[in-house]
């Protein structure tokens, strides 16, 4: 008989490798993967074995010998989940535009912001059109370093093309689309390209957040629908290390479903989703 890769089941995990793949996704990545989360694993890691033609067994090995390898690149772009979209709760955009930005135009020093899980860009070049449209409207042009990052190589690749399809922003309103984005025509027809302005302000990076932070005295970071997946100790070493790397009186934003209240330090809490760095 002969099967097609569609039809063959994916390889079982044993329960030791089950065990190893969760401890070496928790210890690089912070990510805590339970046992229930078994059919999605095997799933998708059965996608990467077959690919690659190792065994799941072989891939977890590599994966520990080499914790910053390829392997556990490959590892992480398959078992994070890079959902998104353009100005996803958008009460934090308005939040910026109406409080944190004017508050920073008067100011007048240079802006740093840091989009911590930027998934596959559309968070990043939301806060880069709220930070241009807010300043034009200001009347100024204050300086702006935008640093967009992420762990997944291959959330980072869709983010640095800027290209997504045409129904990713049909949501927006339609100045703000007609600006912002090109129509792709001809092959590209049904897609569109972030404006060549929208891609110079922004820089996009590998970073993993269980490392220490490259930036330091930065006024805001978005840090949303990333904590959800971490457990309450390393969601609290995190928040510690934004807290360093924030500037006095420097913001964080986490998402809406992220219930932080009880691990914050050193923070003052506007509403829950947002943290004010205190001294
Ligand atoms: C659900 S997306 C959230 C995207 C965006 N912030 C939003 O709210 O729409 C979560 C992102 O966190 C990233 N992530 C997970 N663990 C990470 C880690 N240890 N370091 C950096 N990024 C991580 C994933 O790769 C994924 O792109």
């Amino acid at each position: 008989m002969i099967t097609s890769a569609a039809t063959t089941p994916p390889e079982r995990l044993s329960e030791r490798d089950l065990q190893r793949l969760m401890a070496v996704v928790h210890r690089h990545a912070g990510i805590a993967l339970g046992p229930e989360k078994r059919v999605m694993i095997e799933a998708r890691l059965g996608k990467l074995a077959r690919r690659t033609t190792q065994s799941l067994h072989d891939l977890i090995g590599a994966a520990e010998a080499e914790p910053d390898g390829p392997v556990m690149n490959d590892l992480l772009d398959v078992l994070t989940t890079n959902y998104t979209s353009f100005f996803r709760e958008p009460a934090h955009f308005a939040w910026m535009a109406d409080t944190w930005l004017p508050a920073m135009v008067r100011r007048r020093r240079p802006i740093r912001v840091w989009c911590a899980a930027a998934a596959t860009g559309e968070e990043p070049y939301s806060l880069a059109i709220t930070l241009r449209e807010g300043l034009e409207q200001a009347g100024v042009d204050l300086p702006v370093e935008l640093w967009c990052t992420d762990v997944s190589r291959r959330a980072l690749a869709v983010a640095t093309a800027g290209v997504y399809p045409a129904s990713h922003v049909q949501n927006l309103e339609p100045m703000r689309r007609r600006r912002w984005f090109l129509r792709g025509v001809g092959q590209s027809e049904g897609r569109v390209r972030v404006n060549p302005e929208l891609a110079r302000m922004t820089t996009f990076a590998r970073h993993n957040l269980l490392d220490p932070p490259p930036w330091t005295q930065v006024d805001l970071i978005f840090l949303r629908n990333v904590m959800i997946y971490f457990d309450d100790p390393t969601q609290a070493k995190l928040l510690a290390t934004l807290h360093g790397a924030l500037a006095d009186h420097g913001f964080l934003v986490v998402g809406h479903a992220e219930n932080v209240r009880r691990l914050v330090r050193g923070f003052r809490m506007h509403g829950h989703s947002i943290l004010e760095k205190q001294r």
